[in-house]
């Protein structure tokens, strides 16, 4: 019987290889950590000096034989010596380091080395935490990995001061990256601006170094992700790529360094930029996480791969295999100008369509009749709502849909009742001017009162309101960020306190109000990073929502995040930028994400209302596999007419291509592209969203062997045209 059950355990592990296990463990020879996260193994160990350093990072290894004793790099003449040509694990300033480090200090006598050495470990399931200490003072620096199945790596650090005098800290960051060193990398990252987020950038890292942050306080309109690939050159789908991002929304900073002495770094955490964080004795700072992950499956890889990451272990646990709503957002219609009958009236026609979530944007509260006056004060304005928000609410839910609030709580206009009782509660230096951005200014949320009073304010709103789902806004960045109620030496600890006191309140809110959905929303796609998304179902992607345009934004949001996230609404035309694209268009593009509607529903026709009506029911078919699949990017938008994408549910059985032509030049037809992902040898129905795009000669059955080898063929005519089809796998 035993012999039985070992023999199928035997036969289990040859089947199901490497892949799905993690496990970190001790190497006494070499002295080295090895981890393994699925695919990907990360080698770290203890060198001659007893100092982290740096081993492998890549597919995962099977043998332990493989990994040798860390040994320092050599001396380069008198300029650049060891410490600087060995690939640190996790270097503090001190010791002759000229490259970035990940800690720097100042303590109270002024006396800024600090060198790191090895104290011990404990590995904890998936966890391992590695102390160090400086060689002289006991300023402690733990460094903490996690592992996850998805081939992706977790790393964060602890600085604790256990001297008897204070010290401060100048730069905390989450993780030194070390690439195999050499040259000819290409970094891509996520470039962008209100109306314009995450736009890819690819360029070649050369000596030097390349830096990505933000200085506006929360996560901005760049993104806290990048992408290495080798001399080899990755492309979407296959080649050797390096990736990462942080979860944090405050200021933060990557670095991309190459040396002199090619060795290729990336560094991120907290943006050292107007950092000073002072730690009296026995205090500790923590830095956020910053998960990173490798791949030889090319830029398509590594997005699946943290896709799969973010739903099974970031994204909150109450999305979890659970679709998201096709929701309606009253803001492009009616702006300020809402009332009880007006989105009374919107709600029944949106829940006509098959809407599920009915969102009151901004306006209802205060004097919020325009951008002037009102935020801060967060109760109903009685004369767009005499009943309160209870008749709107019940006259939705009458619907059958649920119901959502716009909220913008780290705000206030000067012109509110909040401003004139708290003056000092918005960040401001004494005696300088405050710098108004659309006519409002940034609650210093660092403050205890002031987290307490927001806090106060959303869990009353929460528990008053049949409230299902808030859209979290902020609209403006930090400016003049002071705190003149601490002393001096504390008073840039806002940056920090700040993001910590919002996450706060999310968390205390999720646990007072479980059955409440957030959508982070900054103006836009201002605060996307892991951290927010640990703490919300979604994210209000771009206020652009011209369909062009959103083409290459939701390409670089699926970079790093996953489309179940990403929210995507269909709008009016024309858009602010002034084109018009048809209906159906919109619908194809917004429906890659999660789907959302923003359109004026009292100018619609009746055959609009009937085209939307059958795209959210077919959206709903397939929003699973939308949402929750594997996304191949089969042609680019950056790269030509087209941009075509396949999502593969998780057991394989459905698969949707989206195809877009955004101009035809005449007679030119479609592409043929190849798809991916699917069985060779199953067969697949071919469901067509309009039979009349699928090119004749094609049949309505065909083997994975045939579309992943011929590729698929539809009929695009004109300017923006596009189409779907589903497959269903028959065997
Ligand atoms: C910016 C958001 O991105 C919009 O969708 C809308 O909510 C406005 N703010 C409201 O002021």
């Amino acid at each position: 019987m035993f012999r039985a059950a070992a023999l199928l355990a035997l036969v289990v592990s040859s089947l199901y290889p490497l892949q799905a296990q993690t496990g970190i463990r001790y190497l006494p020879g070499p002295k080295a950590f090895v981890l393994d996260a699925g695919p990907v193994t990360y080698v770290f160990g203890l060198n001659q000096r007893n100092e982290l350093q740096h081993i492998y990072w890549g597919k995962r290894l099977w043998r332990d034989a493989d990994i040798a004793a860390a040994r320092t790099g050599q001396n380069w003449a008198s300029f650049d010596l060891s410490p600087t040509t060995t690939p640190d694990e996790f270097p503090a300033w001190g010791g002759g380091r000229f490259y970035e480090t990940c800690v720097k200090v100042t303590r109270a006598d002024g006396g800024r080395d600090i060198v790191l050495k090895y104290q011990s470990h404990e590995i904890k399931g998936d966890t391992l935490e590695v102390l160090t200490k400086d060689l002289n003072d006991d300023i402690r620096v733990k460094v903490v990995y996690r592992v996850f199945s998805e081939g992706i790596l977790a790393r964060h650090s602890l600085i604790t001061n256990e001297t008897n005098q204070p010290i401060t800290i100048e730069s905390a960051q989450s993780a030194a990256w070390n690439l195999p060193p050499g040259e000819g990398y290409r970094v891509t990252y996520l470039q962008g601006r209100w109306a314009g987020e995450t736009q890819i950038v690819r360029e070649d890292v050369h000596p030097g170094m390349k830096v990505i942050e933000s200085r506006r306080g929360n996560t901005g309109q760049v993104n806290p992700w990048f992408a290495l690939d080798g001399p080899d050159r990755a492309t979407e789908e296959s080649g050797r790529v390096w990736f990462g991002a942080l979860g944090w929304s405050g200021n933060w900073r990557i670095t991309v360094e190459q040396t002199p002495h090619q060795q290729v770094r990336v560094v991120g955490g907290y943006n050292p930029f107007d950092f000073s964080y002072p730690l009296k004795p026995h205090e500790n700072l923590e830095t956020p996480p910053f998960y990173a992950g490798y791949t030889d499956t090319g830029f398509g890889g590594a997005s699946r791969m943290f896709h799969n990451f973010e739903l099974a272990n970031i994204l909150p646990r109450s999305t979890r295999n659970k679709p998201r709503p096709v929701l309606y957002n009253s803001w492009e219609a009616t702006t300020f100008n809402v009332n009880e009958q007006g989105q009374t009236e919107l709600a029944k026609k949106a829940a006509s369509l098959g809407v599920e979530l009915f969102v009151m944007d901004d306006g209802w509260f205060g004097a919020r009749n325009h951008d002037r006056a009102g935020l801060g004060d967060w109760y109903v304005n009685p004369k767009k709502f005499p009943n309160g928000l209870k008749g709107l609410i019940d006259a939705v839910k009458g619907t059958g849909m649920r119901f959502g609030l716009w909220v913008e709580p780290e705000m206030v206009n000067p012109d509110s009742d909040l401003y004139r009782a708290h003056p000092d509660w918005a960040m401001h230096f004494e005696g300088r001017p405050r710098t108004e951005a659309r006519n409002q200014l940034v609650l210093n949320m660092a403050r205890n009162d002031v987290k307490e009073h927001i806090f106060g304010v959303l869990d009353k709103l929460l528990a008053e309101n049949d409230i299902s789902f808030i859209k979290w806004d902020m609209n403006r960045h930090a400016s003049e960020p002071g705190w003149p109620e601490v002393a001096p030496a504390d008073q840039r600890k806002l940056w920090v306190q700040y993001v910590r006191n919002v996450y706060e309140i999310i968390d205390r809110l999720r646990a007072k109000h479980p059955g409440v959905e957030i959508e982070s929303c900054s103006g836009g796609g201002g605060r996307i990073d892991l951290g927010i998304l640990s703490r919300v179902e979604q994210v209000w992607t771009s206020d652009n929502t011209d369909a062009l345009d959103r083409l290459k934004i939701q390409e670089g949001f699926t970079q790093a995040y996953t489309p179940k996230a990403m929210m995507a609404w269909v709008t009016d035309v024309p858009n602010f930028n002034g084109r018009s694209t048809p209906l159906e268009f919109r619908f194809l593009v917004a429906m890659q994400g999660s789907l959302g509607i923003g359109n004026n529903l009292n100018h619609w026709k009746p055959e609009d209302f009937t085209l939307a009506t059958k795209m959210v029911s077919w959206y709903k078919d397939v929003r699973r596999t939308i949402q929750e699949g594997k996304l191949y990017r089969l042609l680019s938008p950056r790269e030509g007419e087209w941009d075509y994408n396949q999502y593969v549910s998780e057991d394989g059985k459905q698969s949707v291509v989206f195809a877009i032509q955004r101009s035809q030049q005449y007679g030119r037809p479609a592409p043929t592209v190849l798809l991916r992902g699917l069985d060779e040898k199953a067969t697949y129905r071919l469901k067509p969203l309009d039979n009349r795009k699928l090119v004749e000669a094609q049949q309505t059955e065909l083997s994975g062997a045939y579309l992943m080898d011929h590729g698929l063929n539809v009929r695009l005519t004109g300017d923006y045209s596009g189409t779907a089809v589903v497959l269903e796998r028959l065997n």
